[in-house]
């Protein structure tokens, strides 16, 4: 479905992503992780335009995306949320999900349907019409997560939407997401959240793919311990 081949992307002398190949199949669940600086959010902000590649290739379903612009990526299928909050905290909750909505409904009534599905998929119905900023932080990124999903994608990738919650905030976000049945990339440095989330975990350390396996035998390969421990 995804197909990003030798993805690679400078920033002056530093090679934050070198080469990177990685894969992503109809309703899989992939984990990226590495440490800080490892070049995560680089390889994301290059698959969903809001970078361009130095060199390689974005595939999906088929079609060339690369260094397409945003909003060509999004139409086709691909959806994201961003490591830092972007919600309109004056906004409800609701009208927080309708900007999403609005990339496939012309209206506002229909834009406002799609928006309640998306919360409810995401488990945020009895908040719709809070503002946004009342909520807890991991509530505001379950609202990121809904925009995504009012998007109607094929694939949502996501950027530390479960980085700082609690241990049952992420039980249950792991079930949300799971519950979705659409294909993720989600990235994260906690290997504790991604390894009961994903299907299958590709390292990233220092720009370059280190190792990419399930997520029991990522968890005890030696090269993935050193990146992380530092020894
Ligand atoms: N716009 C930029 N200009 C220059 N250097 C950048 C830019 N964005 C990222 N970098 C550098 O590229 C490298 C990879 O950064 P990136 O943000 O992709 O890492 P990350 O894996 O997402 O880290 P974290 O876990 O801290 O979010 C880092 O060394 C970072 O300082
Ligand atoms: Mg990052």
């Amino acid at each position: 479905m995804l197909e990003v081949q030798r993805l690679t992307k400078r920033f002056g002398g530093l090679v934050a992503n070198d080469a990177i190949d990685l894969t992503v199949g109809e309703r899989e669940i992939v984990g990226l992780i590495g440490p800080n600086g490892a070049g995560k959010t680089t390889f994301f902000n290059c698959i969903t335009g809001q970078l361009k590649l130095d060199q390689g290739r974005v595939g999906f379903e088929g079609r060339d995306l690369t260094n397409r612009a945003p909003e060509v990526i999004a139409r086709a299928g691909i959806a994201r949320t961003f490591q830092l909050v972007r919600v309109f905290r004056e906004m409800s909750v609701v009208d927080n999900v309708v900007v999403g909505a609005f990339l496939r409904e012309r209206t506002r009534q229909g834009a406002r349907a799609r928006a309640m599905q998306a919360l409810k998929a995401t488990g945020l119905s009895a908040s719709a019409s809070t503002d946004a900023g009342a909520l807890p932080v991991a509530l505001q990124k379950r609202i990121e997560l809904a925009r995504a999903v009012a998007m109607e994608p094929r694939l949502i990738v996501l950027d530390e939407t479960l980085s700082g919650l609690t241990e049952a905030e992420t039980r249950e976000a792991v079930d949300v997401l799971r519950g979705l049945r659409v294909a993720l990339l989600v990235v994260e440095h906690v290997m504790e959240v991604i390894m009961p989330l994903s299907d299958r975990v590709v390292v990233l350390d220092a720009g370059k793919r280190i190792a990419e396996g399930p997520p029991a035998a990522i968890a005890r390969d030696p090269r993935v311990i050193e990146a992380y421990l530092g020894v």
